[in-house]
């Protein structure tokens, strides 16, 4: 395997801070064939210098798409219903992301009747969370522009064995 090339993986960091929080921790740093981690052990992307996109980066944007852009709006931009995910995806801790995923939320004021659905028991998202996750990393801190990657990496055969796993619970 390929390690990151530090000084590209820092020139990321640099181009997106400029638009987000300073100490937002998306660095690749290790991989474990299946996807690459932050130096907290935190799924994070890796976008390499001619712009391909990690799989589980491009699977995430397909999941997204699928299951959370109806009430998130595409790209993870917001919408006049639900939050803009690019944002919660640096303000809220990695486990308070899967945790909402996980048994959904709800805003409990008079005004408002949102709701965020509980996916837990729902293999189609809770199999690619951490993709959907380093997916809304990318886009919230710019590394990802709107719209389809335009050039991915291959999935691994790892990534695949995981996947199969998983939705087979
Ligand atoms: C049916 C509409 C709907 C769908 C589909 C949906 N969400 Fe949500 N989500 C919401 C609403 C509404 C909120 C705000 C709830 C609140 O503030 O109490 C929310 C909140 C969240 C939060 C907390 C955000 C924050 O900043 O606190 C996360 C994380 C989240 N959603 C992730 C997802 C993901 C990932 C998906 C797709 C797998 C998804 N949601 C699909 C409606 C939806």
């Amino acid at each position: 395997m390929r390690r990151a090339a530090p000084l590209l993986a820092l020139g990321l960091f640099i181009a997106g801070a400029a638009h987000a929080q300073t100490e937002v921790n998306v660095d690749p740093v290790s991989e474990d064939g299946v996807r690459w981690f932050n130096s907290d052990e935190i799924p994070t992307f890796k976008i390499a210098e001619d712009g391909t996109v990690d799989w589980p980066t491009f699977s995430g944007y397909r999941r997204y798409h699928a299951e959370c852009h109806v009430c998130h709006g595409p790209d993870g931009e917001g919408s006049t219903y639900a939050p803009a995910l690019k944002k919660s995806a640096l303000n809220l801790d990695y486990y308070d992301f899967i945790a909402a995923v996980t048994g959904g939320k709800q805003a409990i004021n008079a005004a408002q009747n949102q709701v965020m659905p509980a996916f837990g028991t729902n293999p189609n998202v809770m199999c690619y969370v951490d993709d959907i996750y380093t997916y809304l990393r990318a886009r919230g801190v710019e590394a990802l522009p709107r719209g389809r990657p335009a050039k991915r990496a291959e999935k691994s055969e790892a990534f695949a064995e995981a996947e199969k796993a998983c939705m087979e619970g």
